[in-house]
C-alpha cells in the first residue's frame, strides 16, 4: 500500500518540477533592485519558432526564433510613469553576451524590430519604451503636464534614466535565467539609440564593455531646433523649391566635387574640399515635370542657407547644416517633406523638430510653426539650449570613467545624413580629444567613422558599415582595434562596391589604379590632397 502512494507522490512531484523547470515562466523579480524605481511586475514566457519583422537595412523578417520573453514594468515613485523593459533570452546557443538596443526619434526603443536580429545572432537582448514620451517622430500629449508644463520625470526617463534602469533589469534577468552573468555587455543603437550610447559612456561608464553609437541624436537642444531650419527658411523666403530644383543643386555639386577624392563614383567623399556655390546655377533653365523652370537667386539663397545651417539674423552661426550633395528627398519620415502635386509645391516640416518646438519650447501642441521668423528662430534656439542642455545634450566630452573601466566605443555617422548633421558628431569627437589627450589617446577607446554618401542610419548612396558590431566585439574581446570598418553598397550599375571606411580623421583615398569597386584599391590618408 505504501509503494503506490510513494510512486504517486513522486510522479506528481515530477510533474510539478517539470513545470517549475521552465526557467522562463518561473522568472520573478525577488531581489531585483533598481535604484530610484519600484518594480511593478516581472513576467516571462517561452516563445518558439517565432517570425519577427526587422527594420531596414537589416534584412527580414527573421523566422525560427526561440527565446524566453521577459517583460518588466517599473515606476519611479512620484513620477507617475510606467516604464516597460522587454528582455529576450535565446533558449539555445546563447553566445554569453548581452546586447542592449536603443531607440529612434522620440521612441526610447525600437521594439521587437531591434531585438530579433540580436537574438538570432545568439545575444540576450533588451529594449525599453522609456515610459513612452513619444513614438517615432511625434511626442505624446503626456510630454506636458495637465497644467501645460514639461513633464520632467517623463523627460528624465527619455533623456537618460530608462536606459540605465534597462541595463540593471536586463543583467538581473540574464543571471536569473541562465544562472550566470553575461561575459560581455554591448550597447547597439542609431540616432536616439546613438545618443543613448553616448549617454551610457558619459553617465554610466561601467554598464557596457562596448558601445556602438551610430549617427547620435546628441547635442539635442541644438539639433532639435536646427532640423526645423530648412522649413523656416522656405517660409521666410516665401518660396518652396521643388525636389527637382533641389536636385539641380545636388547634381551640380556632385558634378563639381565627385572627383575630389580621386574617383568618380557619384558620391562627394571630399566634403571639406568641395567649395560649391549655389549661385552659379542662377539663370539656368531646367525641366521639371515637363515644364521649364529658371533657377532664381531666391532658390540659390534657400539652398545656401540649408547648407550653412541656422544663423542669427545678423549671421552668427548657431548650428551646422547639411553636407553638400546630401539628398533633399523627404523620403525619410523624420526629414522635411517637399512635395509637388498638380504643379503646386508644399513643404511639411520635420515632425521631429516641429514637435520639439510645439511641445518642449512653446508648450502648446497647437502652435503654428509656419510663422516663425529668423529672429524668433534664434530665440527658440537659445531657449532650447538654456532649458534642455543640462538634461539631454548628451555631449559631455569627459569620458574618463569609460576609459578607466576599459570600455570601447565605435561611432559612425553617414556624411550624407539628411536628418542629423554629421558635423555635430565631429564637433563632439573634437571636444573629447581636447579633454582626453588628443587624437591618438582617444582612438585607444573611442573611434569615429564617417562613411561618405550614407544617409541617416543607412540608405543613401555610399558604403554602409556592414559589421560594426562584430568589429566592436573583436576590439573588446580580442583587443583588435578596428583600423577601418568594412563598407558596402550597390552602385547605379547594380554592382557591389566594397569600400572600407577609415577612422576619423583619416580619409579613404583611391590609389588611382585599382578596381574602384574593390576595398583594396583604397588607403587611409590624412587628406585627399585635392580641392575644388
Ligand atoms: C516554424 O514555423 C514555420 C513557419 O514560419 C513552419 O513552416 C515550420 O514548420 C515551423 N517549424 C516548427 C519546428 O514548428
Ligand atoms: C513578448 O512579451 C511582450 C510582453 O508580454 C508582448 O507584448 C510581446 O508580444 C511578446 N513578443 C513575442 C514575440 O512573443
Ligand atoms: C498620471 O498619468 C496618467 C497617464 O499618463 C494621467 O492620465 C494622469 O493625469 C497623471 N496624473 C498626474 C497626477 O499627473
Ligand atoms: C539629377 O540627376 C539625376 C540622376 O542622374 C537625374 O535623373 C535627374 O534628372 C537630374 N535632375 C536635375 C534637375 O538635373
Ligand atoms: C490633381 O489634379 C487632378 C486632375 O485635375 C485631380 O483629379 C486631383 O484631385 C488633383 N490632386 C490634388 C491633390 O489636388
Ligand atoms: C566585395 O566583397 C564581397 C565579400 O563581402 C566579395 O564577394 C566581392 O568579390 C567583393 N567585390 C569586389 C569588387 O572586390
Amino acid at each position: 500500500m505504501v509503494k503506490p502512494l510513494q510512486l504517486a507522490t513522486a510522479s506528481s512531484l515530477l510533474a510539478t518540477s517539470a513545470i517549475a523547470a521552465d526557467p522562463c515562466s518561473s522568472i520573478h523579480g525577488h531581489g531585483l533592485q533598481v535604484p530610484g524605481a519600484e518594480v511593478i511586475s516581472v513576467t516571462g514566457f517561452t516563445v518558439t519558432n517565432a517570425t519577427v519583422l526587422t527594420l531596414p537595412p537589416v534584412p527580414g523578417p527573421i523566422s525560427g526564433l526561440n527565446f524566453c520573453n521577459v517583460s518588466v514594468i517599473l515606476t519611479h515613485p512620484g513620477a507617475n510613469d510606467s516604464v516597460a523593459v522587454e528582455v529576450w533570452l535565446p533558449t539555445q546557443d546563447w553566445n554569453g553576451r548581452y546586447q542592449a538596443t536603443g531607440g529612434g526619434g522620440y521612441s526610447s526603443g525600437e521594439g521587437e524590430f531591434a531585438l530579433a536580429p540580436a537574438v538570432a545572432a545568439g545575444y540576450a537582448t533588451s529594449q525599453t519604451d522609456g515610459g513612452n514620451i513619444g513614438s517615432g517622430f511625434v511626442l505624446n500629449p503626456q510630454t506636458l503636464t495637465p497644467d501645460g508644463q514639461i513633464n520632467w520625470p517623463l523627460f528624465t526617463d527619455y533623456a537618460y534614466r530608462s536606459i540605465h534602469d534597462m541595463t540593471i533589469v536586463s543583467k538581473f534577468i540574464i543571471k536569473a535565467y541562465y544562472g550566470k552573468a553575461q561575459k560581455y555587455s554591448y550597447w547597439n543603437g542609431c540616432s536616439t539609440g546613438g545618443r543613448q550610447g553616448w549617454v551610457q559612456a558619459q553617465m554610466y561608464p561601467d554598464d557596457y564593455d562596448g558601445i556602438l553609437a551610430a549617427a547620435p541624436a546628441a547635442n539635442t537642444p541644438s539639433l532639435g531646433t536646427a532640423i526645423q531650419w530648412p522649413y523656416v527658411v522656405m517660409m521666410q523666403e516665401k518660396y518652396i523649391p521643388s525636389q527637382c530644383e533641389f536636385m539641380a543643386f545636388i547634381n551640380a555639386s556632385i558634378a563639381q566635387c565627385d572627383g575630389l577624392d580621386g574617383v568618380e563614383d557619384g558620391i562627394i567623399s571630399n566634403v571639406q574640399g568641395c567649395a560649391f556655390d549655389p549661385y552659379c546655377l542662377v539663370g539656368e533653365r531646367i525641366t521639371c515635370d515637363g515644364k521649364q523652370v529658371t533657377i532664381t537667386s531666391i532658390t540659390a539663397r534657400i539652398y545656401q542657407k540649408i547648407l550653412d545651417g541656422p544663423t542669427t539674423p545678423s549671421g552668427v552661426k548657431l548650428w551646422y547644416g547639411q553636407n553638400v550633395g546630401t539628398g533633399f528627398n523627404g523620403l525619410y519620415p523624420g526629414d522635411i517633406e517637399v512635395v509637388t502635386t498638380n504643379g503646386t509645391t508644399t513643404a511639411t516640416p520635420s515632425p521631429l523638430s516641429d514637435n520639439f518646438i510645439r511641445y518642449l519650447l512653446k508648450r502648446d501642441p497647437a502652435y503654428d510653426t509656419s510663422q516663425i521668423t529668423y529672429s524668433e528662430f534664434a530665440q527658440l534656439f537659445a531657449q532650447a539650449n538654456f532649458e534642455f542642455d543640462w538634461i539631454i545634450s548628451s555631449n559631455n566630452p569627459d569620458l574618463s570613467g569609460f576609459r578607466k573601466s576599459g570600455g570601447k566605443m565605435i561611432t559612425w555617422h553617414g556624411l550624407g545624413d539628411n536628418i542629423i548633421f554629421p558635423h555635430g558628431t565631429i564637433n563632439y569627437r573634437q571636444r573629447v580629444e581636447a579633454v582626453m589627450g588628443g587624437t591618438t589617446a582617444v582612438d585607444e577607446f573611442f573611434r569615429l567613422y564617417l562613411p561618405p554618401g550614407v544617409n541617416h542610419c543607412g540608405g543613401g548612396y555610399g558604403p554602409y558599415p556592414t559589421d560594426p558590431l562584430d568589429a566592436l566585439v573583436a576590439w573588446v574581446e580580442h583587443g583588435k582595434a578596428p583600423e577601418t570598418l568594412a563598407g558596402q553598397y550597390v552602385d547605379v550599375n547594380g554592382e557591389v562596391v566594397n569600400h572600407s571606411i577609415c577612422r576619423y580623421p583619416l580619409v579613404s583615398k583611391y590609389d588611382g589604379k585599382g578596381n574602384p569597386n574593390s576595398a583594396s584599391s583604397y588607403t587611409c590618408a590624412t587628406s585627399f590632397g585635392l580641392k575644388s
